[in-house]
């Protein structure tokens, strides 16, 4: 087992307004941003956990939320250096800043491309004014094309849209036009994904009333249309690429790599390779206790083999390539025997196919992917017991 690429998280917990079907761990920002203090806590937090990556350099680094687009670039720009002084950058390493069209001025990519973002994914969800107002979103359609005109004038065209279906009262032709509306600002990448009513969120309170299965496949099959067309490629579920410009640091989210996580709440994934331990770390949730804490208890939980091979699949089989049984030996020091029976189960069922060395989920698999990791479990835990 060796170590696998070393990726960063850092997260930026609060937004303007906290939309009613998001349960992120986000907060409406009601007082003043404490961004000095945060930025200090974020560098205490990286400074505590470098023990466990000595060594290692980063291959990429994601700023998320919330909204780290309230933050200044200056700010970013400190966190992005320390990071680098401490560990070292790879080479042409992506840097992800996420941006709320309705948080940015003038001139500001520019001065986050200046400060070390080589990539921005940009929240659009939709480009209809009733759906952005349903949703709860500060910005109107107008913003977002301004924002994605900014970014190919700061030499960030690598930039992603997220875009939202399955939304109150859409039909399968509205959801493609907002997908045509975001493919005319020209990205380089597209996130799709399904709206989904969260526990705990406003929209579990007073679920709003979804289009019905038959119209989300019609969804489907047009995005998968419309963005092969324009020259994307999907390569995860929700997941649309130009070619070459896939999200280096979500991939290794998929192919089970590690992660430091600093911020409130922020989850993150390192290996142990002398000792063949795998453990997930997680920072307290609530931004006032982690401000307080300097920096505070790191929740440090060992993956056990029996949930090794499950937590890999569940990222493995979000990728339309799949995974190979080498990637699955190396991540998990586990033998692929271990999941022999239950993929073999699965390809019965039309859920899952074998290519040489490789396992990938079939488009029906894709399309309930739940079922899959159903499956896994159980057959796993008995595979373990015997
Ligand atoms: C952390 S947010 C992105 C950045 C920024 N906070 C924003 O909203 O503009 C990540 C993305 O997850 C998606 N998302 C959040 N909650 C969702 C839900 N309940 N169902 C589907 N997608 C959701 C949205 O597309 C959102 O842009
Ligand atoms: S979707 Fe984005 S802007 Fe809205 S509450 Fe969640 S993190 Fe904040």
């Amino acid at each position: 087992m060796i170590a696998p690429p070393l990726a960063l998280y850092a997260h930026f917990p609060w937004c303007v307004q906290k939309c009613p079907y998001c349960d992120f761990n986000s907060y409406t920002l009601r007082d003043e941003l404490p961004e000095q203090r945060y930025l200090d806590a974020l560098l205490r937090d990286f400074d505590a956990q470098l023990p466990a990556v000595s060594g290692r350099t980063l291959t990429s680094i994601f700023l998320g939320g919330g909204t780290p687009s309230l933050f200044s670039p200056a700010s970013i720009g400190r966190l992005i250096a320390h990071a680098k002084a401490q560990l070292g950058l790879a080479n042409d390493a992506e840097v992800t800043l996420e941006a709320n069209p309705g948080t940015i001025e003038r001139g500001r990519f520019a001065e986050y491309r200046a400060a070390g973002v080589t990539r921005v994914s940009l929240g659009a969800q939709s480009f209809d004014a009733r759906q952005l107002k349903l949703l709860g979103r500060i910005h109107s359609a107008d913003e977002t094309r301004r924002a994605a005109e900014e970014l190919h004038a700061a030499g960030l065209a690598n930039f992603n849209l997220d875009l939202m279906y399955a939304l109150p009262g859409q039909t399968g032709a509205a959801a493609e036009a907002d997908l045509r509306a975001a493919l005319a600002l020209e990205p380089a990448h597209l996130s799709q994904y399904h709206l989904t009513i969260e526990p705990g969120t406003l929209f579990a309170a007073a679920p709003p009333v979804q289009p019905a299965d038959d119209i989300v496949d019609d969804m489907l099959e047009r995005s998968l249309r419309t963005l092969t067309e324009a020259g994307f490629e999907q390569y995860e579920v929700s997941g649309y690429a130009r070619p070459g410009l896939r999200c280096a640091h979500n991939l290794n989210y998929w192919t089970f790599g590690d992660y430091l996580g600093i911020g409130a709440g922020a989850h993150g994934k390192i290996t142990d390779p002398d000792r063949r331990l795998v453990a997930r770390t997680q920072r307290m949730r609530e931004p006032r206790r982690y401000l307080a804490e300097d920096p505070g208890t790191l929740v440090h939980k060992q993956i056990g083999a029996r949930d090794l091979p499950f937590e890999f699949a569940m990222n493995g089989f979000r990728l339309v390539d799949g995974f190979t049984d080498d990637l699955f030996e190396g991540r998990t020091g586990l033998p692929i025997a271990i999941l022999e029976e239950s993929l073999r189960d699965l390809t019965a069922r039309g859920l899952v196919k074998r290519r040489p060395k490789y396992w990938a989920a079939t488009p029906q698999g894709f399309r309930f992917l739940n079922d899959i990791l159903v499956e896994l479990l159980p057959d796993t835990e008995s595979a373990l017991r015997s």
